[in-house]
């Protein structure tokens, strides 16, 4: 099912206000309304901290405010979900299925047929091919039954491809034991319990190339094999847990080899959809300014892959803020979008700035009809000029532009703005403080860019032409 994009240009995005945001820092950076109006899914894990009630209250407005899609970081793994044999705890995901139809958000179980997170009395049957078919059919039944039509896609396998070579994981204790089949069987056990799930392979290393070599070559030949033996499977799920490509001096993936995996998949009518990203630097580096400024541009890039390929529509981040991230434990740091003190980073400016500016190609169909369509209601065609995004602030900023002058009227009295000018692709061209209602920009080419002004907890984001 696809939706029809009814709008070229920008559009107002009086959405904003019926997400029910209450403050005007929320409203004003909200990607989620952004994600609907672009037809796209864009979210973040609960952190298993948030299933204990471990997290400060603003770290769930945020993640409610900003994501129309959500996965549990742990809580749907086989270990939490059957801990013991043929004992079930729903407990966790229940919390988290109720608070995505309470905020209105797309819901991704995570995963059933993994070789990790699997209790120690699956791996007890180690070898006995009869028994975890049996194990794994029943796990399948009761998890996806209970969640029936209340989880909208399953990993139903996870990173079932050798990490080195390109082949399969041959110490997975699925495959040791069943052999590679049990990959085809959890596809169809899934579809018979949940025929309206959408069911995806996912792994990492997919954005290393689609070539025999690489991981994502085996897998694209995988797929041929199961769409061909009409296997149920409609997405690939590519975690892309990648680092910053200046202190990975080995790493070779890249946004467009991910990129040319879509294309391969759209051939196959598969989905690509990122699942776990992150973008991490080295454990123990300094971050720079402008390194979280680099970084904040491969966000943009692999957001591109989403917004731009047909059969791509899911963004999901592995983490909410640099605080809570799984991340130490590959020896990375600072990889999410919001800082330690759940402050957004260049990189939630980067997203942010993409979302608002994307303009789809004229009658493009894209994207699944489930995400909810604010266009045919909120859309409104603008010209450069006008304002994009304006959220109407106690403290009202507006801006215009004469010749080469910035003018920015409703400041608090005394108090800096800060001032941003971006290009289109959302980088950084130009940053100031301004502190009398105007600013000079005299030096700065012609072109379109996007102006940002913060000024206390006030913000105003605008398209402007500098001819
Ligand atoms: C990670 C979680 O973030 C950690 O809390 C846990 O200790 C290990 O698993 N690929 C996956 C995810 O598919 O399930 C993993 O999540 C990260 C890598």
């Amino acid at each position: 099912m696809k939706k029809t994009h009814a709008f070229a240009g920008l559009v107002l995005s009086t959405a904003l206000f019926g997400a029910g945001l209450t403050n005007a820092f929320a409203a004003d950076e909200t990607l989620r309304s952004l994600a609907d109006k672009n037809g796209i899914y864009i979210g973040a894990i609960l952190n298993s901290q948030w299933f204990n009630g471990g997290l400060p209250g603003n770290y769930e407005q945020i993640h409610k405010s900003q994501f129309n899609i959500v996965v549990a970081e742990n809580e749907m793994k086989f270990d939490a979900t059957e801990p013991s044999e043929n004992r079930f705890n729903y407990n966790n995901g229940d919390k988290m299925v109720k608070y995505a139809k309470a905020n209105g958000m797309r819901v991704r179980g995570h995963a059933l047929a993994w070789h990790s997170q699997v209790p120690n009395w699956v791996n007890n049957y180690k070898g006995n091919k009869q028994k975890l078919l049996s194990v794994l059919k029943n796990h399948i039944k009761n998890v996806v039954g209970h969640w029936k039509g209340q989880i909208d896609e399953w990993d139903v396998v996870n990173e079932a491809i050798s990490n080195n070579e390109p082949q399969w994981r041959t110490g997975s204790v699925w495959y040791q034991g069943i052999g590679p089949e049990f990959i085809d069987s959890a596809f169809v056990w899934t579809h018979e319990v949940d025929p309206d799930a959408e069911l995806c392979y996912n792994d990492y290393n997919l954005e290393q190339g689609v070539n025999p070599k690489a991981k994502a070559g085996f897998l694209l030949e995988q797929v041929k094999r199961w769409v061909k033996n009409g296997i149920p499977i409609h997405c690939v799920g590519s975690q892309t847990h990648v680092e910053d490509t200046t202190t990975d001096k080995h790493f070779i993936g890249s946004p467009d080899s991910l990129r040319s995996l879509a294309k391969e998949l759209a051939k196959l009518n598969v989905k690509l959809k990122i699942t776990e990203l992150d973008i991490g630097f080295k454990s123990g580096i300094n971050v720079s300014k402008s390194d979280l400024e680099r970084q904040g541009q491969t966000f943009r890039q692999y957001l591109d892959i989403i917004l731009e390929e047909p059969n791509a529509d899911t963004y999901l981040i592995w983490g909410v803020s640099d605080k809570w991230s799984w991340l130490g434990g590959l020896n990375r740091q600072k990889g999410l979008i919001y800082d330690d003190n759940l402050k957004p980073k260049p990189a939630f400016d980067s997203i942010l700035v993409r979302l608002q500016t994307y303009e789809p190609p004229k009658d493009t169909a894209k994207k699944d009809s489930t995400v909810k369509d604010s266009t045919a209601k909120d859309s409104t065609a603008l010209d450069p000029g006008q304002s994009i995004k304006q959220f109407n602030a106690p403290n009202s900023l507006s801006l215009h532009v004469a010749g080469r002058t910035l003018f920015v009227t409703g400041l608090a009295s005394k108090t800096a703005a800060k001032v941003d000018l971006l290009d289109l692709q959302g980088r950084p061209v130009y940053s100031t403080n301004c502190i009398n209602g105007t600013v000079d920009l005299s030096n700065i080419a012609e072109g379109l860019y996007v102006v940002r002004v913060q000024n206390g907890s006030t913000n105003l984001t605008k398209r402007i032409s500098i001819k």
